[in-house]
């Protein structure tokens, strides 16, 4: 997969040189290039952001810089997906992040202030799939954070980079549900037992544990993601839990 990245604070993203998503780069299964939107301004204090019209708080950023930046990274070929990261997008779930890591090319715009130029996001619908993205009811500074949030869930779907691609099909939000607890040695910890279940070894009574403890943690903590599965997705021995 290609990604690019565009904002205003290239040194936000070097984390990425690290742990999986780092060893999926050195391996290239992840083709990774940060772009110091500045690149694109053209007067001395390299401004991107102005007054907004209309009036009101902060500062919006100008679509001079951010035009010339997409002109130069969107491809001229098939396009790319243009991911926005804004407290006003589509809040990011599993099954996007499953979406976005099918795409071959993304392309990440980090706003700051008070958010881009609407125009921008107008002109780069012509050249590109675009898609703003909220990862959740809350606001922070910029889209920079929440591009590595974002990169984190993509990177670990794509085929080779978890050593072990079972752990997807297990964890919380794969089956619409979150995971229940999980235990590891030793058996007793400060007298606190491992389930005799998962000791057991028997795998069908395992997995109908497992299921029920989901059901129950998800009940509890998500009723709004209990709601929203599809009737197919729970059995006869669920709704019996
Ligand atoms: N930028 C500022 N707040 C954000 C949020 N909640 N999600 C995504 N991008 C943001």
């Amino acid at each position: 997969m290609r990604v690019d990245i565009i904002s205003i604070f290239p040194e936000y993203f070097s984390p990425l040189d690290l742990s999986l998503i780092g060893k999926a780069r050195a391996t290239g299964l992840l083709d990774l290039a940060v772009h110091d939107l500045r690149t694109w301004t053209h007067d001395v204090h390299r401004t991107v952001d102005d007054t907004p019209y209309g009036g009101g708080p902060g500062m919006v950023m100008r679509p001079e810089p951010w035009g010339e930046a997409l002109d130069a990274v969107l491809p001229s070929g098939p396009p790319a997906r243009l991911v926005v990261p804004t407290p006003a997008g589509e809040p990011l779930r599993q099954s996007l992040a499953h979406e976005l890591a099918a795409e071959p090319h993304l392309v990440f715009g980090c706003g700051r202030y008070e958010g881009i130029d609407q125009r921008v996001l107008d002109d780069a619908a012509a050249r590109a799939r675009v898609t703003e993205v909220s990862l959740g009811d809350y606001v922070l500074f910029g889209g920079e954070v929440a591009v590595l949030v974002i990169l984190e869930a993509v990177t670990r779907l794509l085929p080779g980079v978890l050593g072990n691609a079972d752990s997807l099909a297990e964890e919380s939000h794969a089956h619409g549900l979150l995971e229940g607890p999980v235990y590891t040695k030793p058996p007793v910890w400060r007298e606190r037992e491992v389930p005799q279940i998962l000791r057991s070894g028997d795998h069908g009574r395992i997995a109908r544990w497992r299921r029920d403890e989901a059901l129950l943690r998800t009940a509890r903590r998500r009723p709004d993601m209990l709601a929203a599965l599809a009737p197919d997705e729970l059995d006869k021995r669920d709704v019996a839990a």
